[in-house]
């Protein structure tokens, strides 16, 4: 323990079940000192398990669907409320692909369903930044943060439309970056994560198999939740003040690394 967020407060999104990046977060969050609110959808709330995180940590859990601005708003002036003010930090741990999730292939999208996973997944991250500016919820030094995947960079059709909706994930991530840096002394960043086994995770065809060759190929292979949640710690912390819209890889190397056959090493 560092103490690394010692009085910070802030909203995690996304923790569904034990499983989930942002169950981690919120762990660890507390356990560096922080206060936290916790939210889902309602559906997720029913479904899955974070009442049980809530009581672990002390938090109160707040519903919101992160496609609608009317969640967010009340979201936002529901955690102000809680805090007793302004507030330091937010992960975004929200994605879901309905063509995925169907099995359809990146050259048969269904183009409702893709409205859907960019909504959720991308969109989502500028309604909540709009709202937390337009309601200027956060305070000076705040850290915002969003998990990506590095199919938001490089060619991966087998991420389907997933990865189109990551692509812009980044991209809000500058773009709003320029505007919460200026005007509110707040850093918006992305963390690239390695394929880790969650309920999203596990929506993703042949995932197993690609968890096992990312590994290899990875010098420290594959980072883990646990690992993901540690870095994302660091910058909620005042240790990374000026850090902002950057795509931050915790994936044990793999980005750096053009693979190749084993057998030209050896
Ligand atoms: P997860 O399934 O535990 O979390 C996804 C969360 O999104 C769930 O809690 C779900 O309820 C929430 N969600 C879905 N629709 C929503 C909506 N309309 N409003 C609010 N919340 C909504 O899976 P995981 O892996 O923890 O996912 C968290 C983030 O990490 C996602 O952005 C995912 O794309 C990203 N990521 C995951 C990787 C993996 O291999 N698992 C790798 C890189 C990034």
């Amino acid at each position: 323990m560092y103490n690394l967020l010692q009085g910070k407060r802030g909203i995690i999104t996304g923790a569904l079940n034990d499983m989930s990046i942002a169950w981690k977060v919120a762990q660890k969050a507390v356990a560096e000192g922080a206060e936290i609110v916790l939210t889902n959808t309602p559906v997720s709330i029913r479904l899955g398990t974070i009442n049980r995180l809530a009581e672990e940590t002390g938090s109160i859990v707040l519903p919101a669907d992160a496609t609608s601005v009317n969640d967010l708003e009340s979201l936002v002036d529901g955690a102000m409320a809680h805090f007793g003010g302004k507030f330091d930090f937010v992960l975004h741990s929200i994605g879901m692909s309905p063509n995925i999730r169907k099995g359809i292939p990146y050259e048969n999208l269904n183009y409702e369903y893709f409205h859907k996973t960019v909504d959720i997944s991308a969109m989502s991250f500028h309604k909540l930044l709009q709202v937390l500016y337009q309601k200027d919820a956060l305070r000076a030094g705040g850290s915002v943060v969003a998990l990506t995947y590095i199919a938001g960079d490089r060619a991966m059709p087998g991420y389907g439309d997933m990865a189109d909706a990551k692509a812009m994930l980044q991209s809000i991530t500058r773009n709003f970056g320029v505007i919460m840096g200026r005007e509110r002394q707040v850093r918006v960043n992305t963390v690239s994560q390695s394929p880790t086994l969650t309920t999203a995770g596990q929506g993703i065809a042949g995932m197993g198999s690609m968890i096992d060759y990312v590994d290899n190929v990875s010098p420290l292979g594959n980072a883990s939740a646990d690992d993901c949640a540690d870095y994302i710690l660091t910058l909620f912390s005042d240790l990374t003040r000026k850090v902002t819209m950057q795509n931050l890889y915790n994936d044990g190397g793999y980005s750096s690394i053009l693979p190749y056959p084993n057998q030209i090493l050896s």
